[in-house]
């Protein structure tokens, strides 16, 4: 269920990129708790529901605070830093995500390109203050005017945190090779990569070629490529009804859904838990990520809302 969140302070952190400090009103602390690394999802007028990375820590950081960068043609992040000033409400739904360290006192490599920065942000400043984890960011830029949290970053460094940046400018594109000669061959610690599809791939490479295991490589992925997803119509029985709704190309169910002023199941939005369950009557979907549906499930017609993409230009489903 969304809930309206006043805007405290609106932050310039580059030319392109805002962040939101958000007031949680005492009666929705318990709602609006996190873990380091979560994000928000922000109902944008006209372009829907949005998930943005908490860039707060939650153990030094009374309010939360989302930070949102430019997207070329993207509707939803320039309708934030056009519009967005200090002393507005926003609508938003209570933290989600699983890109989040289980401990903070783990030795942890953090890989982030661009605005990928914003969760890692809130995993450091958790991990320095409350945990005994030593860190080492890799974050790569097009240039230096482009970092985020650039001076929170060189005075949060030392003993326990190094920070090598990569800027595109000095050293050209990384490359998986390049960026695995920044590693520790054979580095035993648990790595979190955040940023755009092409860093997070470049960067899960680099780890290969590191010899850093699969298992503890960690990835937020808010991305979806419309491409090859058609604009669709979803017939939807939810709470006894039927509902028609438009299903624009490269957009989640679960946030069509939502949108509309439903009231669907979620909870981790990930493909994770399988709490968005619901029956495929008719149509075809892709899902971004499933990592909980198994062949009998898809058997029996059961799909997930959260990760779901159309594929066909109807497609009904029920929650029954
Ligand atoms: Fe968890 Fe969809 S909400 S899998």
């Amino acid at each position: 269920m969304a809930h309206r969140l006043r805007v405290a302070e609106v932050i310039a952190e580059t030319a392109d990129a805002h962040s939101l400090v958000l007031t949680v009103p005492p009666a929705l602390a318990a709602t609006f708790a996190y873990r380091p690394g979560q994000y928000l999802t922000v109902i944008v007028p006209g372009s829907g529901a949005r998930c943005y990375s908490l860039s707060s820590s939650p153990h030094t950081d009374q309010d939360l605070k989302i930070t949102i960068k430019r997207v070329r043609d993207g509707q939803a992040s320039n309708w934030i830093c056009d519009h967005v000033r200090a002393g507005q409400t926003l609508e938003l739904l209570p933290p989600a995500g699983e890109f989040s360290p289980a401990s903070l006192d783990d030795d942890l490599l953090l890989l982030a390109g661009g605005s990928g920065i914003t969760p890692v942000m809130g995993i450091i400043k958790s991990v320095l203050a409350h945990g005994r984890g030593r860190l080492h960011l890799i974050y790569a830029n097009r240039d230096e005017r482009s970092i985020i949290f650039a001076g929170e970053l060189a005075a949060l460094a030392g003993d326990r945190l190094t920070v090598t940046h990569w800027l595109d400018s000095e050293r050209g594109t990384p490359s998986p090779a390049s960026l695995a000669a920044l590693l520790a061959p054979g580095d035993g610690r648990k790595a979190y990569i955040c940023g755009p599809e092409l860093f997070v791939a470049m960067a899960c490479d680099a780890l290969q070629q590191a010899g850093v295991s699969p298992d503890l490589v960690h990835v937020e992925r808010f991305e979806i490529t419309p491409e090859e997803t058609a604009d669709a119509t979803l017939e939807v029985e939810i709470d006894g009804q039927t509902h028609h709704l438009p299903w624009p190309a490269g957009k989640r169910m679960l946030d069509v859904i939502i949108e509309a002023g439903l009231n669907p199941p979620f909870s981790c939005r990930q493909g994770h838990c399988g709490a968005c369950a619901l029956r495929l009557l008719r149509g075809k979907v892709d899902l971004v990520n499933n990592e909980v549906l198994e062949q009998e499930d898809f058997d029996e017609g059961y799909t997930l809302a959260c990760q779901a993409v159309a594929r066909s230009d109807e497609v009904s489903v029920t929650y029954y």
